[in-house]
């Protein structure tokens, strides 16, 4: 047993869609959750500077006392992984591998699509991981830099127009492919996934952040680090700008009330 809280980070509400899947399938957990709102978005950033960003949301989480830490965010996870895994002794769960195995495990035609943030999609962690786990799969990647912060901005309705505008664009490139799989390689994307799946009604949908709770059960288990309490986890949010803001959005996400947000530097 380890009655430390789990570190949950992202740019800013998409890791919220985590934190939702961990609730639910870990009830008992105390989590720690940070967003880094004030450098949001991540998702065109150079390599360098994304390494940056993730050295001081993990300082920043790792001075909290966690116990290990979930990269809620696929930009994080595909450009920064391999560094972090190196450089910090602590159990880390990331987004990319458990959604990049599931759709490869799914898939019937063998056509998978991706769409994610400029820097996901650049760092080809997706299709590796896939032909990891099937060599014969064609991967279609497509950048939506508009996705994201369209989210940050409450844009999620199925019937927004922009949103919508915005989708129609970018799902074109599945027109003409057999996918019958598609990750939502951004944490931020399962909040417009209804708005996703009216241009895509037959294409199985892979949220990343939920694929990774099961990971993280693993991974907990395995290293007896499970909470022993027995009443609901706490949760505590921080963000780096805007906690007014955030709080709203996320209690409308989240569907529940959410304790105070608190600004840090880090
Ligand atoms: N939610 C993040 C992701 O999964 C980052 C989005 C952004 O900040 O651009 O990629």
């Amino acid at each position: 047993m380890d009655n430390r809280p789990i570190g949950v980070f992202d740019s800013g509400l998409g890791g919220l869609t985590v934190v939702k899947s961990i609730i639910d399938n870990l009830p008992n957990e105390d989590i720690i959750y940070l967003g880094d709102t004030a450098r949001v978005p991540y998702g065109g950033r150079s390599h360098e500077m994304l390494t940056s960003f993730v050295h001081s949301d993990f300082a920043f989480l790792l001075s909290k006392e966690v116990k290990a830490i979930v990269i809620a965010c696929n930009t994080a996870d595909s450009q920064t992984r391999t560094v972090m895994e190196k450089y910090y002794n602590i159990p880390i769960v990331g987004v990319v591998e458990p959604a990049g195995k599931q759709a490869a495990e799914y898939t019937k035609t063998n056509e998978i699509g991706i769409i994610g943030t400029s820097s996901t999609v650049e760092s080809n962690a997706y299709p590796n991981i896939i032909k990891k786990y099937n060599p014969d799969v064609k991967v279609i990647q497509v950048a939506c830099p508009l996705l994201a912060p369209l989210v940050e901005n409450e844009k999620t309705s199925k019937d927004d127009i922009v949103l919508r505008k915005v989708l129609s664009e970018y799902l074109m490139s599945f027109q003409n492919t057999n996918i019958d799989t598609l990750i939502l390689g951004c944490t931020h994307y399962p909040l417009i996934r209804d708005a996703i799946a009216e241009f895509l009604p037959d294409v199985r949908l892979i949220s990343s952040g939920f694929a990774s709770t099961h990971t993280l059960i693993d991974l907990l288990d395995n290293n007896n680090l499970r909470n022993g309490m027995s009443h609901p986890g706490r949760i505590k949010y921080y963000v780096t700008d805007a906690p007014e803001k955030f709080a709203h959005s996320a209690e409308m996400f989240l569907s529940m009330p959410i304790s105070k947000v608190e600004l840090v530097k880090i």
